[in-house]
């Protein structure tokens, strides 16, 4: 099949090297001149492991364009995939995918699936088929890969959702989709749309859920990794999620529960548990920089590492990561901040003070500091060793958001360690 991809970001590279890979002829556009010419030098412009190497070797039936028309006129079916940022007030930003929509019905006479794979408000499907000549028929097909392990995701995923009013339309992407051996869920438009948001606010207030319980942990004296161990073994709740830390972050948890409350709001409904769930997010991000700031009255002139800048490990993508929410406050308040992350430092430079000052690795980052913020779990940084901490920092004192460290571990050393839900360990001078 021709398939033609619109947006050659996360969701549509990924998606248009994994149609390739199961033997489509797949042809992206962007409008990023740059992320084109990129592809077409074959350099991925995003950090995704596996990815680079499945463009490698379906070269031969990938080709990346900016030009709509050469990327439409052939086209058996078009995947959507373009942004659907967040507006001020929460709602969602469509006038990406409207001008997708626009390229589509100048470039396209012959019956083609539109399949739109961008999270969207729920009836933005039915409107953008009204958009369309009656010959189009529209499928939604949400996405629900993680950054980090989105080629995994996509061959190994839980489930794929397809929703269509059309017979036709439904057993074409039945076609596509059963090579990859997963459950499919054919239901509606209305109803596919809506499973995307209520995946992510269940993820949602899992997450927050679980950080609550920590922050009660660490004031009663209990350990959230043991508590989270024996309610995840109960198969009602389950083990994953339960992984207490400084918040979510990425490009849609904060985006999709942030819509999905205006959805509700817009028929009349206050989505209260999930506006509770957004409100706790913003000040778990704010838990490592309250505690050291009560810690040490005021951080003007220290100097701080930050380890992990990232929203997650394995990825490079930095949108609502704790670090952007945090390290301009550390500046402001007078620090000088030193980082590292594996991946994501030429996308921090581009949003972060300017004032930062970059390193080539972990090691260097903790050198001569004060204090160490732990912000991303990469593994690189998971098994750095403590008695690294201890030589190089002027006195070790360690504020891991992402409990890197078990507690037994780091009684083996001098260090001040305050994680997420655990007992503070207050060992090593407070300078
Ligand atoms: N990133 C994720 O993990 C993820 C997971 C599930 C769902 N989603 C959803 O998928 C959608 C895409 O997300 P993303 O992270 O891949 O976005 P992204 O910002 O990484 O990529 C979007 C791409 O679309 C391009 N674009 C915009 N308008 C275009 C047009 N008219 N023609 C051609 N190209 C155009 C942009 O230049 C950009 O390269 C969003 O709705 C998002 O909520 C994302």
């Amino acid at each position: 099949m021709n398939i033609t991809i619109i947006g050659t970001g996360y969701v549509g590279l990924v998606t248009g090297v994994s149609l390739s890979e199961i033997g489509h002829y797949v042809t992206c556009v962007d409008i990023n001149e740059e992320k084109v010419k990129l592809l077409n030098s074959g350099v991925s412009p995003i950090y995704e492991p596996g990815l680079s190497e499945l463009m490698v070797k379906n070269a031969d039936r990938l080709y990346f364009t900016t030009s709509h028309e050469e990327a439409l006129v052939e086209a058996d079916v078009v995947y959507i995939a373009v942004e659907t940022p967040e507006k001020e007030d929460g709602s969602v930003n469509l006038t990406f995918i409207e001008r997708a929509v626009e390229q589509i019905a100048n470039y396209i006479s012959n019956d083609v699936v539109v399949v739109i794979k961008s999270t969207v408000p729920v009836g933005t499907n039915q409107r953008i088929k009204s958009m369309l000549p009656a010959n189009i028929n529209v499928v939604s097909n949400p996405e629900f890969l993680r950054e980090g392990s989105a080629i995994h995701d996509v061959f190994y995923g839980d489930r794929i959702v397809i929703g269509s009013d059309s017979p036709d339309a439904l057993k074409i992407m039945r076609g596509i989709n059963e090579p990859f051996g997963i459950p499919i869920v054919e239901t509606d438009l209305n109803s596919a749309e809506m499973i995307k948001y209520a995946s992510n606010a269940f993820l949602a207030t899992k997450i927050s859920l679980i950080n609550e319980l920590a922050n009660i942990c660490s004031r009663v004296g209990a350990d959230i990794e043991e508590v989270a161990l024996g309610m995840g073994l109960d198969s009602r709740i389950g083990t994953q999620f339960l992984k207490a830390g400084i918040g979510y972050g990425g490009s849609c948890f904060p985006k999709d529960t942030k819509a999905l409350v205006n959805i509700a709001e817009e028929v009349g409904y206050e989505f209260g548990i999930l506006k509770a769930v957004i409100d706790l997010n913003d000040k778990q991000q704010h838990v490592l920089l309250n505690q050291a700031i009560k810690d040490f009255g005021e951080l003007n002139g220290k100097t701080i590492g930050v380890l992990g800048l990232a929203f997650k490990p394995n990825t490079d993508d930095i949108r609502n990561a704790a670090s952007l929410a945090i390290i301009p406050e550390l500046i402001n308040l007078g620090a000088t901040v030193k980082a590292y992350d594996p991946a994501a430092m030429g996308q921090a430079k581009m949003v972060l003070p300017k004032e930062v000052l970059y390193q080539d690795s972990a090691l260097h980052t903790i050198e001569s500091t004060d204090i160490v913020f732990i912000l991303t779990e990469w593994d690189e940084i998971r098994e750095l060793d403590l008695q690294e901490y201890v030589n190089r920092m002027k006195t070790a004192t360690i504020y891991d958001g992402r409990n890197c460290y078990s507690l037994d571990e780091v009684s083996q050393y001098p260090i001040r360690y305050f994680s997420i839900g655990r007992k503070y360990q207050k060992r090593g001078r407070l300078l």
